[in-house]
């Protein structure tokens, strides 16, 4: 069991395989990113797996959060409603609202801005992206901030949703139906509209870069590997081997933060001056 990340060293022969990476994306003509909770560890946020992950340190959580949800939606709002109560929890809540875009959020959505990227699926649910700028932007776990409507599929702001303690749980300001967490809870289903994006993206897709993921949770972790099989090409970014690696096309081992920032910088060398060589 891997304990801690391995340095990360810019070396020449590094820098090499991520310019040749660069030109990969610049010659692409659909290019979508996927990312997972590596892409946040720098932004203070522990992963799952791995080195100094919540499953590893706390063990995996019951799988029917959402089975329990239906059962009984006004117990689930109560406990949703009262301060978390396992220490780990409430680290983790605190955690996330502090936490700010990191280098590898913020390159992304460059890549985006200089035509380079048409996509980008993440499984966080940390709304980094978001804050970043990233705007062609599926979360195809839900957004913590958010709540959705389980019948018309419509997603709110905590502050557009009547949530009255003494009448739980609330109800869809549109269609009146059940509300809960935007979060895509285990055993649930992904929301058909955000599958639908992620499935229509990957059908376009030549080139994708899997940064941060163990990329063993289904079904994002199928993305890539319908990439592959339809002749397009996977650029991983991890510091540690995972269940994509064997498959991948390139493989940059190193933090997100400076990788994808370097690829920033050679996409925007060899792409040109305007990077307005729009892929797609
Ligand atoms: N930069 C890039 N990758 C990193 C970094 C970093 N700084 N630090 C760690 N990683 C890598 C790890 O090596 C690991 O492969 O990020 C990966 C994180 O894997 P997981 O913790 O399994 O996270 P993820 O793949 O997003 O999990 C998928 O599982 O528990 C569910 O719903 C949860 O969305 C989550 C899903």
């Amino acid at each position: 069991m891997v304990e801690r990340l391995p340095e990360f060293e810019l070396t020449a022969a590094v820098d090499a395989r991520i310019a040749d990476a660069a030109g990969r994306v610049v010659d692409a003509e659909h290019v979508v990113a996927l990312t997972g909770a590596g892409l946040s560890v720098e932004s203070g946020i522990p992963p799952f797996r791995g080195p100094g992950g919540l499953w590893t340190k706390y063990g995996e959580p019951p799988l029917d959060g959402y089975q329990r949800f239906m059962e009984d939606p006004r117990a689930a709002w109560e406990s949703r409603l009262s301060p978390a109560k396992e220490p780990w929890l409430k680290g983790l809540q605190e955690t996330l609202r502090k936490a700010k875009p990191n280098d590898g959020h913020k390159a992304l959505a460059e890549l985006e801005s200089a035509g380079q990227l048409d996509c980008l699926i993440t499984q966080n649910i940390d709304d980094l992206h978001g804050q970043a700028g990233t705007r062609a932007l599926a979360e195809i776990h839900g957004n913590y901030k958010l709540l959705r409507c389980l019948q018309c599929v419509a997603r709110f702001g905590e502050d557009e949703v009547e949530i009255d303690s003494e009448n739980l749980p609330p109800r869809c300001p549109r269609c009146a139906g059940l509300v809960k967490g935007d979060t895509v809870q285990f055993g649930e289903p992904i929301p058909a509209d955000v599958l639908r994006r992620c499935f229509e993206e990957v059908t376009r897709c030549d080139c994708m870069i899997v940064a941060g993921t163990s990329a063993s949770v289904f079904p994002a972790a199928a993305v890539p590997q319908e990439v592959l099989q339809s002749g397009g090409i996977v650029i991983e970014v991890n510091p540690l081997p995972s269940d994509l690696t064997p498959m991948a096309t390139c493989v940059l081992e190193g933090p997100g933060g400076p990788v994808l920032s370097r690829l920033l910088h050679h996409v925007r060398r060899l792409a040109g001056p305007v990077g307005a060589e729009v892929s797609s």
